[in-house]
């Protein structure tokens, strides 16, 4: 287990391109950290400059309170598994897997018990004898995350390691990620495109947009306490509805053609930092009829996502989505009252920060 803190971490490519900017980020001892953000927003910098693949332009890393900025990556006890991880081709999955302990002079009946013991949890057991070119690409990556968790190293870096997996495989192999981490003790970094994956895996989730951290938290912080626009708008799906140019007075926000009134928490941080626009979860709306009070809405796409569906409207105040149930699904083109549950509205101001957090 180690406990990973940057502070002030900047890399500055030669080429000038600023890929992390001023990252300050604490990663706790056996903790399962996921990185999420946009393509291009530093996280495989940030990711390769723990592992000591690429050098740091300015700031400390510490692992366990030392600064490990100088230490080369083979000494940084740090096992990696990559989206296009690559095997030998010329040694068997066995051997491949082996291959981190034969490096550690391991004794040979170890050796065979404990590649026979992660075989046997990543679902392997029977291609031991094959090599890499025979097998196919879900099973492969099977290979390298049982050749990077065969041992117990301080940290696993992770980046994207299931990203070009179908579905089905992706969701089996999380869960045998997540089990490996626990079993391990390790300390977790974790890139991945996939939020749901994300929620699933991770103890906690730093978001990065443009080389700059944005928050920490889980998945429930970024959802229901997002700190900016940013990360409302980035974490959760469908995505959050947000509507600009709102106004507020008398304690009341106006959507559209529809007042909510502000609950009081709400209502007093508006006045240290005025809104400007407001966004509603798609959870957040419920879905009345159009005589009903509420936000007038047009259902103009109803797309099904197992036993809820999300119905994409048109409102005075701008396109919104809502959640509905299966069994209750509007009939597209249908007028509705969209009614924002005013606990759940979430209020920025004009640099975009959520005024609940701003205030702090
Ligand atoms: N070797 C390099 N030289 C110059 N710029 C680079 C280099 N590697 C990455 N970059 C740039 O640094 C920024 C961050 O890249 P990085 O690979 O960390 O992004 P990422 O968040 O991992 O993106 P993705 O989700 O697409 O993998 C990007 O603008 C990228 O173009
Ligand atoms: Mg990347």
């Amino acid at each position: 287990m180690a406990q990973v803190q940057l502070q002030d971490v900047h890399k500055i490519y030669p080429d000038g391109t600023k890929a992390v900017r001023a990252l300050n980020l604490e990663i706790q001892s056996g903790e399962f950290l996921c990185v999420l953000g946009p393509s291009g927003c530093g996280k495989s910098t940030t990711l390769r400059m723990i592992a000591g693949l690429e050098e740091v332009s300015s700031g400390i890393i510490e692992v366990d309170g030392q600064d490990i900025v100088g230490t080369p990556a083979r000494e940084r006890d740090i096992a990696m598994v990559f989206e296009n991880y690559a095997l030998y081709p010329h040694l068997n999955v066995f051997d491949n897997i082996a291959m981190p302990l034969v490096a550690r002079r391991t004794a040979k009946p170890e050796i065979r018990e404990r590649v026979e013991r992660i075989a046997g949890t990543m679902g392997i057991c029977e291609h031991l004898t094959k090599r890499p070119s025979k097998l196919s690409g879900g099973q492969r990556q099977r290979v390298s995350l049982a050749r990077a968790m065969i041992r117990s190293p301080k940290m696993f870096l992770m980046d994207e390691p299931l990203g070009h997996l179908e579905e089905y495989l992706r969701i089996e192999l999380r869960r045998e990620i997540r089990a490996l981490h626990e079993a391990t003790g390790g300390t977790t970094f974790y890139i991945t495109h996939d939020q749901e994956e994300a929620a699933a895996v991770s103890d906690r989730i730093a978001v990065m947009t443009d080389g700059v951290l944005q928050q920490v938290g889980t998945m429930a912080d970024l959802i229901d306490r997002p700190v900016n626009r940013f990360v409302a708008e980035f974490v959760g799906e469908p995505p959050i509805s947000m509507f600009n140019d709102v106004a507020v007075a008398n304690g009341q926000i106006r959507l559209g053609d529809y007042s909510v009134a502000l609950p009081p928490a709400l209502n007093r941080a508006v006045d240290a930092s005025p809104p400007v626009s407001v966004g509603v979860r798609p959870g957040k709306f419920s879905i009345d009829d159009a005589e009903a009070e509420g936000l007038s809405a047009i259902a103009q796409s109803v797309q099904l996502m197992g036993e809820w569906a999300a119905i994409l409207c048109d409102t005075p105040a701008g396109p919104a989505t809502a959640l509905a149930a299966k069994s209750e699904l509007p009939s597209e083109g249908a007028r509705v009252k969209l009614n924002p549950d005013p606990e759940g509205l979430l209020l920025f101001n004009k640099n975009g920060r959520n005024i609940v957090s701003a205030e702090v």
